[in-house]
């Protein structure tokens, strides 16, 4: 296999490696079952180090493209980007989410914490970035700590930087959200900034709707608060609209929490009907909705 690189590009040489592989498979030029080149010859045909090529080779892994088969190589993934696995998740629950939960979150956290440090467990707890984009973020951070003054690590506004707000209102704009950088608050991460929103719409005993299952972390917001939480179980197309309704209907809830893109733990992406037909369910009861965003703009 012949892989052009373009060495004075900014793009790392894993990530047009990938994209590369990304794309051959895309057209169909590589097909399902295909053995891709051994990390050593492709090393040695672009003229990379080993390394470089495993990190591509994981990120087309992840990606869901390729697989590795032990003592055998790599392979092109049976159910290519076109086909998406089905998904089979259907969780039994009861609906109502006990307002004490078996574990504290401190409880949860230090579990979690236990098995990152475990290399055979996969953490479907939290998000973490993938190897390329740690890298990513070490760059984008270099930069940035290189090429701000000491105004970085200065207080600023409690809304958060003003340059940091143009440059999220601009980023929104193009998404079509028309917000000036006066309506935007900057946060110590999500967390923070669901709780804050929830602070302000919930009160002790007010009902919520979640999807279920749903982030551990709000939970634990939902229960500070004293709100009572409602799971609605997740469909492959995201959280069950009939049975939204239902609750909608009976519990008058205040506010709907939803992981629109990447939902964790699930991965769910819902679609853009699902989502009008939420959001015109919440205007008919009106419910505020909660949409958490975390992962827009991450690749699976
Ligand atoms: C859906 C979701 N929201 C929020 C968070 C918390 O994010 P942060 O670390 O930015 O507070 C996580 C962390 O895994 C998450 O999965």
């Amino acid at each position: 296999m012949k892989i052009i690189l373009d060495r004075r590009s900014s793009e790392p040489v894993y990530l047009q490696i990938r994209s590369r592989i990304r794309h051959l498979i895309e057209a169909g030029t590589l097909q399902a079952g295909d053995r891709l080149p051994s990390i050593r010859a492709l090393a040695e045909a672009t003229q990379v180090n080993k390394l470089t090529v495993i990190e591509a080779y994981s990120m087309l892994e992840a990606d869901g493209l390729i697989y590795a088969r032990p003592g055998a190589g790599y392979f092109v993934y049976e159910q290519s980007i076109e086909t998406p696995v089905p998904a089979t998740f259907a969780p039994r629950q009861e609906v109502i989410i006990p307002e004490t939960r078996e574990m504290s979150y401190f409880e949860i956290c230090t579990a979690v914490g236990h098995a990152n440090l475990q290399e055979d467990v996969i953490n479907f707890a939290s998000g973490f970035p993938m190897i390329g984009a740690v890298e990513d973020l070490q760059r984008i951070a270099r930069r940035a700590v290189k090429g701000v003054g000491d105004e970085l690590f200065r207080y600023d506004f409690p809304q958060g930087q003003i340059g940091l707000r143009k440059q999220i209102a601009q980023l929104l704009l193009h998404k079509g959200l028309e917000v000036s950088p006066e309506d935007l608050i900057v946060t110590n991460g999500s967390m923070q900034g669901l709780s804050l929103a929830m602070q302000h719409y919930l009160k002790p005993g007010d009902w919520a709707i979640v999807e279920s299952p749903s982030y551990h972390g709000t939970l634990a917001v939902l229960q500070g608060i004293g709100a009572r939480a409602i799971g609605i179980p997740m469909t492959p197309d995201g959280m069950n609209l009939m049975m939204l309704e239902q609750y909608l209907r009976s519990h008058r809830p205040k506010l709907i929490y939803t992981i629109s893109t990447l939902h964790n733990p699930t991965g769910i992406t819902t679609s853009q009907p699902h989502r009008q037909q939420l959001l015109a369910l919440a205007e008919k009861y009106d419910c505020v909705v909660l949409e958490d965003n975390a992962y827009e703009g991450t690749q699976l």
